[in-house]
């Protein structure tokens, strides 16, 4: 039930429902009311309103400056539009790591202001007690393991995660926390496909990919990048469902042109 008194049709029971009986989870991410109502309708499973929102609404290098308050106008206008799927809002940098009392306050601005169904952060071990506390208050939480974004300044690189076996292990020992813990899904990025698969396999609860191959339960993209709307970012992981990008710049400059040539307005377009 959200804050606006709508019950929304995909759960968190739905999507273990979906893993159980090996039915695939569509995830995409949604940052406004207009894309989030096409999505919806579109039959999409779950809607991330994920922290790129930094990259593809506002323009950063990364996702750590986007805050508390500009996550929950981003989670706030798309829950406005969505009917069916699981809306699920990514904690921004700085919200819920090395203080699991602060990472509760945070979680609960975003359900509260929101009405959002659930919220998801990145890590493991190292957040395990924010994960807890959230837990604790009845917020379902979802992890992201891999590539995770926030730590990009410890990578320092966005190449492919957990190739060696020691972190490998790491990230299988992740997942596995986290389910225990009572996470309902879990997000892997940019890993090798067959360790994408060991965690879905050894995991009860639904693991999506992005950059994960397709052994895991489900898939993840950024939509601008899907659409075409960002061109410059190409990894091996994306495929592009559209070149909207290109289709704008058209429309914007036939529309410039008809402006210039006093096409537009026509008589049927004025009153
Ligand atoms: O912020 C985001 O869009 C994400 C996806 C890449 C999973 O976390």
């Amino acid at each position: 039930m959200s804050v606006q008194g709508k019950s929304r049709v995909v759960t968190t029971h739905v999507l273990q429902t979906m893993k159980d009986r090996g039915e695939r989870i569509s995830m995409l991410t949604g940052y406004d009311y207009s894309m989030a109502s096409l999505l919806d309708q579109a039959g999409v499973d779950v809607i991330l309103v994920g922290d790129s929102a930094a990259n593809v609404v506002a323009g950063f290098q990364s996702t750590l400056p986007i805050t508390l308050n500009q996550m929950i106008y981003h989670a706030s206008s798309v829950v406005r539009a969505v009917k069916r799927a699981l809306v699920v809002v990514d904690m921004p940098f700085g919200t819920y790591q090395g203080d699991s009392h602060q990472a509760l306050q945070s979680a609960i601005r975003i359900m509260k202001e929101s009405g959002a169904d659930a919220i998801k952060l990145e890590g493991g071990k190292e957040v395990v007690e924010s994960v807890r506390r959230i837990l604790s208050a009845g917020i379902p939480v979802m992890g992201h393991l891999g590539l995770t974004p926030q730590s990009i300044n410890r990578f320092g690189t966005y190449v492919v995660r957990a190739t060696e076996e020691e972190e490998a292990d790491r990230l299988v020992d992740d997942a596995q926390l986290l389910e225990a813990e009572g996470c309902f899904a879990i997000v892997l990025e940019k890993i090798p496909a067959k360790l994408g698969q060991e965690v879905a396999r050894k995991l009860r609860i639904p693991i999506i990919g992005i950059g994960a191959g397709g052994g895991v339960d489900g898939q993840v993209l950024v939509t601008h990048d899907m659409l075409g709307i960002t061109q410059e970012f190409s990894p091996r992981f994306l495929r592009r469902y559209a070149a909207l990008g290109e289709e704008m710049l058209q429309a914007f400059q036939h529309y410039i042109d008809d402006v210039k040539r006093g096409d537009f307005p026509n008589e049927r377009e004025q009153y």
